[in-house]
């Protein structure tokens, strides 16, 4: 498959997209998106791969939906023809996990994308920002809905009202992101993670992170039974008899996914 927004390559089993629209610092128009759900499914679906990586450039992740392909929508190309984000939510389909590593601008739609990923491990010089606020119009992609379950209702409140920006610091302090790293290192750090994650059981993984997404759909009480059955069901696979015996035989695993 050939994209033009995007660029996408394998390395053992963790797969990279890096979204590619240079010159309009990533921003996130349709056919961007449509290469990016098609590109996630391609990898979700390939045996092969065990993780994936969602990446920009060093200046930006991608800095929010096409303001110049937006602006001359009416309410029916955005409600009824569902333009502009309609096919955005298809990150949550991705059964594998899927790493946001970001440097420089994730505003607005690049600010939702990154949290749809997985989690966040962001360079030095990342910036967080919901500035929609400024254009006359607030967050559709999330924003308004994902960042109080992220960082505080306070906080997201801040930034849609605002629309200033936050830095790494506040951002790791906040919890939005996992991980800060120096700009050099942020490629080899997002793939030393995905590598981690690669090397285990990719069921046993599978079921982990949707265990941890039902936190965010249902009560405590439900979700701690919804984990209660997948760790119950972890023990009808071989990769939990071969951790557990490895363990026991002081010797790395071999997880055959199975
Ligand atoms: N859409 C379209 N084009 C964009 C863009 C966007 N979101 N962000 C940047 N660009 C374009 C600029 O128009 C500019 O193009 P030209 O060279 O052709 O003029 C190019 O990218 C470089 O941008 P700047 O010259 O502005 O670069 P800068 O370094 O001075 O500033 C920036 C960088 C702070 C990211 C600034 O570009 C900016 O504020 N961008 C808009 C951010 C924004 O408002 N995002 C929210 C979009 S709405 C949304 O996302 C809705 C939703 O929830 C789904």
């Amino acid at each position: 498959m050939t994209y033009e927004c995007i660029l996408t390559e394998t390395r053992d089993k963790v797969g990279l997209i890096t979204l590619n629209r240079p010159k309009a610092m990533n921003a996130l128009n349709d056919q961007l998106m449509d290469e990016l759900g098609l590109a996630l499914k391609a990898f979700d679906k390939d045996e092969n791969i065990h993780c994936i990586i969602l990446t920009g450039s060093e200046k930006a992740f991608a800095a929010g939906a096409d303001i110049a392909a937006m602006v001359g929508y009416s309410f029916m190309d955005a409600y009824k023809d569902d333009y502009i984000t309609r096919n955005w939510e298809t990150m949550r389909q991705i059964r594998k996990p899927v790493i946001a590593a970001v440097a420089g601008y994730a505003l607005g739609g690049g600010c939702e994308v990154a949290m749809m990923c997985d989690f966040i491990i962001a360079a030095e010089n990342a910036k967080f920002g919901q500035p929609e606020i400024k254009l006359g119009t607030l967050p559709g992609a999330g924003g308004t809905q994902r960042l109080p379950r992220a960082i505080s209702k306070s906080k997201a409140m801040d930034m849609c009202l605002t629309a200033r920006m936050m830095d790494v610091v506040e951002a790791e302090r906040a919890g939005l992101v996992s991980r800060v790293v120096p700009l050099d290192k942020l490629m080899e750090e997002a793939f030393a993670a995905a590598n981690v994650i690669a090397s285990m059981s990719l069921p046993i993984i599978m079921m982990a992170k949707e265990s941890v997404n039902r936190a965010y759909e249902t009560t405590l009480s439900e979700g701690i039974q919804y984990e209660r059955r997948l760790f119950q069901a972890s023990f009808g696979t071989e990769d939990q008899k071969e951790g557990m015996q490895a363990f026991l035989e002081k010797r790395p695993a071999v997880f055959k996914n199975k």
